[in-house]
Parts: structure tokens; C-alpha cells; sequence
């Protein structure tokens, strides 16, 4: 009888040394400093370019393709400022702000001032009146130990419930919040006297449609918001994909930022050091490998992996296809087959239609404006017409972007080689 899948994951986890099925993540552990901290990888100079201009009170952009590591990078080097401050015996405030949906100059002041009002109110009545009175916004506050065990941290986190902003409230118009310009000011004032430094953070703040208009709306902003953006007394640090259609409307925007700071992709010794930790997270021993993985199917992994979040992905992939192919090791021909195993089952999730469209991605060796022949046999006239699909398929890691001197090219990545097999071909081989 065959043996239950369960029961088989057990048997090779335990043969591998792990506890349990390793966490390769697609996200960063938002609200666990000390894991965080733990995977971290890499990018100790961007990390150093990035704190001189947030101590001097200096704005930073992130920029990154899809899955780079922008949140992770932030997240991290948030904690690392609290460091950085302590060892020149300064206190810093920092503040995370994920999900910013809103768009209007009045939706950013709000999450602003509430965001201060917040990490201000254990010792400010004001503020946490505040805080109180503004409704709809989501916050988590998460006291840690940092890395380095001795400094307390406190990361205060706000995403918008849903999306949305809420409404103002009645008690809101009572305190005065419809011009939170005052108030932002007021509160920048007081925070100052408690914190040398303020550092926030808004992560992902263009994530928005790829389309002309989201970015007019971006860039409104950025124009309406520059008093905030200036102020000394508070150090903003943004991320920001690499933006599709207007190339660098961030460069643009009258010094607004002191640095801008271009992560790419990790490179292949860096992402087996990742997944040689979060093996040893679940390890009952560690290892300095990625057992089972030998190492030349970990630099494989690597080297079509392009950026972090996918090599994780495809690091699970393998992995939970070894456990349904009963592979006790992932090397040579075994790894082969468990990695075309991971490509058909990523295959049979792919919908027909995008199917076709990877199939001629596949033949022409990539879509982009210049390659004619791939928009035609889409049927389109106008590339633009095509970037939110295409930008829709880098987020389900179908599709690799790549910025080119000749401009951006979409290519089919390593998970999707096997949807991007012809139609026929695949019928025959599932
Ligand atoms: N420097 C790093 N060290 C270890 N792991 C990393 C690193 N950078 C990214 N990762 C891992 O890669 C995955 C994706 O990272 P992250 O979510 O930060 O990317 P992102 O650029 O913010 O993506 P998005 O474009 O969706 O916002 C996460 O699981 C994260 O833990
Ligand atoms: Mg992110």
C-alpha cells in the first residue's frame, strides 16, 4: 500500500534532521525582529548608505524589482538604526508604515499624524487623544529584544484596514484633526524633544496599477506632501518598485530624496546562506549546508532563482516534491526530477489563456516593446496595452522583468518553464 503523504513527510523530515517543513517564506517575519535578523543576508553596505542620511533627519529611496527584499531591507535596517543611535547614545523613534493605499495628500497626513500620535501617546495626553479618536487604521506594536540582545526595540507598524483610510470621525472634528497639518507639526515638535531622531518608514507606497495615472497620483503627492518630506525632524526612508512606464519620476522630484539606493537581486552565495539558515531554523542540529539539497542543486536553484522570494519559493517547491517523489536526497537526477515536478505543478495551476501568452514569451525569447513579432502574434498593438498583465505575471513569479539598455523585457522564469511549453506537448507529458 502506499504510504500516506503525511506520513512520509515525517519519515524524510526526520531523515533530513528537520523538526518540521522549513519556513522558506515569501515575506519577511514582519513581527519577529530576532528571525528577521537571523536570515538576514547581504547588504551591509546598503545598509550604511542608508543610515547616514536618516541620522541627519535625510529622506532615502528604496528601489527594487518585485520580491528583491525592499520590506526586509527596511525592516532590518530599521532595528539596526535603534542600534546605531544607542552606540552614539541617541534614542531614535521608528516608525513602519506597510499598505499605504491612500492617495490624497489628506489620507497621508492622516496615517502620518496618527502614526505619531500613536508612538507618542504613552507619555502625551494629546497624542493620545489622537489615537483614540482616529478610527480604520490597523496598528501593531511589537516590543523585541534586538539582535544583539541588549537594546529594546519598539517597532511601531500601521497598515490601513482594507485599504481605506477611515472616515473622520466625530470625536476627530472635536480635537481639531481636519487640518492634521498642525497637529503633525505639534506632535513633530514634542517627539523631538523625546527622540533625537525619527525615522519613518513607508514601505511600497507606489504599489499600485502600473498604469499612467497611478503614477500621476504618486507623484501628486509627492509634489503636495514636499513641507512633511523636508522637515529635518523626521527622516523618511520609501520603497518603491522599479517603475514601469514613467521610467524615474522619483529622480525627477526636486532632490526630494538624499539617496537613492538600488537593491538587486541577491547574488548565489548570498542565497544559499539564506536557505542554509532557514534549514537551521527547523534543524535539530545545524549544519553549515543545505542538506538535502547538495550543493550543486542549491547553486542551481540560485542561479535561475533571479531574486529572494523566489529562490524561497522554489526551495519549498522542491522540497515538497521530493516528499511526494520520496526522493531522500536532492542531487543529481533527483533533484532534476523533483525540480520538473515543481515546474508541472506550478504548470497545472496556470490558466490556459496565460499559458499561451508565457508560450510566446518562451518563443521569442522574451516580450517587450522592441520585439514586434511576440506583441503581433498576441494580437496587440501597444506594449503599454499588455504591462499590467505582464506585471501581474512577475507577481505570481511567472515572469522575470529585466531592465535592459534597450528598456524593460519580460522573460519566462525558471518555475514557469514547463507552462510555457507549447500546448501539445504539454498534454502529452501530464
Ligand atoms: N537580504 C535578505 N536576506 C534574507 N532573506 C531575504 C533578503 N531579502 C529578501 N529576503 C527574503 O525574500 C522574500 C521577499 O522579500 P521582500 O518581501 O522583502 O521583497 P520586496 O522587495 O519587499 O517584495 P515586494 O516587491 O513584493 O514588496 C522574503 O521571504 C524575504 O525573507
Ligand atoms: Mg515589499
Amino acid at each position: 500500500m502506499r504510504e500516506p503523504i503525511m506520513a512520509r513527510q515525517r519519515r524524510l523530515l526526520r531523515q533530513w534532521g528537520l523538526s518540521k517543513f522549513p519556513p522558506f517564506a515569501d515575506v519577511p517575519p514582519k513581527d519577529d525582529p530576532e528571525r528577521l535578523a537571523t536570515l538576514f543576508t547581504g547588504r551591509d553596505d546598503e545598509l550604511d548608505l542608508a543610515t547616514q542620511p536618516l541620522m541627519r533627519g535625510e529622506n532615502v529611496l528604496v528601489r527594487g524589482a518585485w520580491g528583491v527584499g525592499k520590506t526586509t531591507f527596511i525592516l532590518q535596517l530599521l532595528h539596526a538604526l535603534v542600534g546605531e543611535a544607542q552606540a552614539v547614545k541617541e534614542r531614535l523613534l521608528p516608525i513602519y508604515i506597510d499598505n499605504f493605499r491612500g492617495g490624497t495628500l489628506q489620507e497621508f497626513h492622516r496615517l502620518l499624524l496618527f502614526a505619531l500620535a500613536t508612538a507618542l501617546a504613552d507619555k502625551d495626553d494629546d497624542a493620545r487623544a489622537i489615537a483614540e479618536a482616529m478610527k480604520g487604521i490597523s496598528i501593531s506594536h511589537n516590543r523585541s529584544r534586538s539582535i544583539k540582545g541588549s537594546i529594546e526595540i519598539n517597532l511601531f507598524t500601521f497598515g490601513t484596514a482594507g485599504g481605506e483610510i477611515g472616515l473622520e470621525s466625530v470625536a476627530e472634528r472635536r480635537i481639531g484633526l481636519d487640518s492634521p497639518e498642525y497637529w503633525i507639526d505639534e506632535l513633530l515638535r514634542r517627539g523631538h524633544k523625546r527622540y533625537e531622531h525619527i525615522v519613518v518608514a513607508i514601505d511600497d507606497l507606489d504599489k499600485t496599477d502600473p498604469r499612467p495615472n497611478e503614477f500621476l497620483k504618486v507623484r501628486t503627492l509627492f509634489d503636495q506632501a514636499l513641507p512633511i518630506l523636508r522637515d529635518q525632524r523626521c527622516a523618511f526612508i520609501l520603497t518603491g518598485r522599479t517603475l514601469t512606464v514613467a521610467q524615474d519620476i522619483y529622480g525627477s522630484i526636486l532632490g526630494l530624496f538624499n539617496r537613492q539606493i538600488a537593491l538587486d537581486p541577491l547574488p548565489p552565495e548570498d542565497l544559499r546562506a539564506i536557505a542554509v539558515k532557514t534549514l537551521n531554523l527547523v534543524r535539530h542540529q545545524a549544519r553549515p549546508d543545505a542538506h538535502p539539497f547538495s550543493d550543486e542543486a542549491i547553486a542551481r536553484l540560485a542561479a535561475s532563482s533571479y531574486v529572494p522570494r523566489h529562490f524561497n519559493r522554489n526551495c519549498a517547491d522542491v522540497l515538497d516534491a521530493a516528499v511526494r517523489l520520496d526522493r531522500d536526497r536532492l542531487d543529481g537526477a533527483a533533484f532534476d526530477e523533483c525540480f520538473v515536478e515543481a515546474q508541472a505543478k506550478v504548470a497545472a495551476e496556470v490558466e490556459p489563456q496565460i499559458r499561451q501568452l508565457l508560450y510566446i514569451a518562451r518563443k521569442y525569447g522574451g516580450i517587450s516593446q522592441q520585439n514586434r513579432r511576440a506583441l503581433d502574434e498576441l494580437g496587440l498593438g501597444d506594449f503599454i496595452e499588455i504591462l499590467p498583465v505582464l506585471d501581474y505575471l512577475v507577481q505570481r513569479d511567472l515572469l522575470v522583468r529585466e531592465n535592459t539598455i534597450g528598456g524593460l523585457r519580460f522573460i519566462v522564469s525558471s518555475r514557469a518553464e514547463r507552462a510555457a511549453l507549447p500546448p501539445t506537448d504539454v498534454s502529452v507529458e501530464s
